[in-house]
């Protein structure tokens, strides 16, 4: 099958990206300047280091985030995996024929750049964050 998503980042929930972020640095990773998220109101904090995975800290703001949830059952922890896809629309369609529900529609996300992000669920492989190649 051809390959239609790429591996983009690991999405970790933290309480306090200041406190997480330490670990990654000691590491050699670089952090990106931390923005704030209103449609996931997250803060959000990229790391990069050539040769590893993409990280991306996000740290609720607020009682209504979605992320509160994963903090409260399982503390600091992973919490998506992103993946680019070439064609968003394309690539929804193929896991919704994989079981996956479409959570929430694409939208521009300010942390990367304004390209389109959905988030998508399904009960045998969790969450998946897909983002617009
Ligand atoms: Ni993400």
């Amino acid at each position: 099958m051809e390959n239609y998503l790429s591996f983009h980042h690991i999405g970790i929930a933290c309480r306090d990206i200041e406190a997480t972020k330490p670990f990654y640095i000691a590491q050699g990773y670089v952090a990106s300047e931390t923005v704030f998220d209103p449609v996931q109101s997250v803060n959000i904090c990229f790391l990069d280091k050539a040769g590893m995975p993409r990280i991306e800290l996000l740290s609720p703001i607020g009682v209504d985030s979605p992320v509160v949830r994963t903090l409260e059952t399982s503390g600091v922890a992973p919490y998506h995996i992103c993946y680019e896809a070439d064609d968003i629309t394309v690539a929804i369609s193929r896991l919704k024929s994989q079981h996956f529900v479409l959570l929430k529609k694409p939208v521009p996300a300010c942390a990367i750049g304004g390209k389109a992000v959905c988030f998508l669920y399904s009960k045998n492989v969790g969450l998946v964050e897909l983002v617009e190649k």
